[in-house]
């Protein structure tokens, strides 16, 4: 039998990663947005998915198209509300819309497995006084669904992600900038020590299918409840950077702000990116605090050739950077 995912986020670069491997791999595949006219969304219509329309904010809409699915897969995104609502409320409406994709999975009998993209909260890294706001909605919504739905818990898998190596053309805050007046040197200013651990998910368009794949298909590592944690690598921030100039050739100097200077540059966004490496700046093994309950691309068996690392991706995107 022909076996149905429901792909929430579908044209975003997480769920259209997912969305286009499972339907390689003979899934049938209902892609979800608020806009089938998209772009983003005919093109999946053209690989072969079945399109639906639904939103995070609206349970009804989610449960109508859950109907009959026996996987699903649910990213959201904090970004525009941090701008629209302000970061506390940005965090509440996230952690509301995961938990709404939660609630109308748990009302489907077919359903055998819930993918949901959550990531470690500050204040679980760092302790009290280190909320970050899209890790902290992120991550209170995988505690609430554990705690007041355990039968969908049970086949939940909450899957975290590193740093995405479209970061350096995607995410201005993270791109090096180019000094005037110079030769072409860049420099790269964070609020950060250049010494500060990451994770790197290599490329995310290619990685993320083959992860949430693997997660399909081993529900015994992967559930009840566990953290499947996407990366290719880790290293530091300055390693980060050092594949980026490895690729461009570019002379660049990490140079560290102060979080006041950054907000102060990028506004609310850089206020986002800097409080989160703050809480990174706590503890250099983000699983510590979930400790038994991590697994990786390693718990999986997947080889290291078939995942696409940092340097590689950054290859991969070479005229973008
Ligand atoms: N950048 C990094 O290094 C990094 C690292 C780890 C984790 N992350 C996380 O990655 C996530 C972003 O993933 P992405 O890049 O794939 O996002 P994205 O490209 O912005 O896509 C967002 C998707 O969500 C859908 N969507 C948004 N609001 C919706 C709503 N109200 N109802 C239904 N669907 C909705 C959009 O669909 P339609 O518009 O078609 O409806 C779109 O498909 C964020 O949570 C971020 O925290 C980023």
């Amino acid at each position: 039998m022909t076996k149905t995912i429901t792909v929430c986020g579908a044209t975003g670069t997480v769920g259209n990663s997912v969305a286009l491997r499972l339907l390689q791999e003979g899934w049938h595949v209902k892609a979800i947005t608020r806009n089938q006219d998209s772009a983003a969304a005919k093109a999946l219509y053209d690989a072969g998915a079945e399109l639906a329309t639904a939103d995070y904010d609206d349970i009804a809409s989610l449960e109508t198209a859950f109907q009959g699915t026996h996987a699903i897969f649910g990213i959201t995104n904090i970004f525009q509300y941090l701008l629209d609502d302000g970061p506390d409320a940005a965090a509440e409406r996230e952690k509301q819309q995961l938990v709404n994709v939660a609630t109308a999975a748990s009302k489907i009998e077919t359903l055998d497995h819930l993918i949901l993209h959550t990531l470690p909260g500050g204040e679980k890294l760092a302790g009290p006084g280190n909320f970050v706001p899209h890790m902290d909605g992120k991550d209170g919504a995988a505690d609430i669904i554990k705690k007041e739905l355990p039968v969908l818990a049970a086949k939940t898998t909450f899957m975290w992600i590193g740093f995405f190596t479209s970061n350096f053309y995607e995410t201005p805050m993270l791109k090096p900038v180019e000094v005037p007046n110079t030769n072409g040197s860049h420099v790269y200013i964070q609020p950060a020590d250049p010494t500060l651990h990451i994770y790197f998910a290599g490329d995310v368009p290619t990685n993320a299918g083959i992860f949430v794949s693997a997660i399909l298909k081993n529900p015994t590592i992967s559930l009840p409840a566990k953290y499947a944690f996407l990366y290719t690598s880790q290293g530091t921030m300055q390693e980060y950077l050092q594949a980026w100039i490895n690729v461009t050739g570019r002379q660049t100097t990490f140079i560290t702000t102060t979080l006041e200077n950054y907000e102060k540059i990028w506004g609310p966004f850089g206020k986002e990116i800097g409080l989160m490496l703050k809480a990174f700046a706590h503890v250099e093994d983000w699983t510590t605090p979930y400790r038994g309950d991590v697994i990786t691309a390693k718990d999986f068996g997947l080889d290291e050739g078939e995942l696409v690392d940092l340097e590689a991706a950054l290859q991969m995107a070479a005229e973008k950077l």
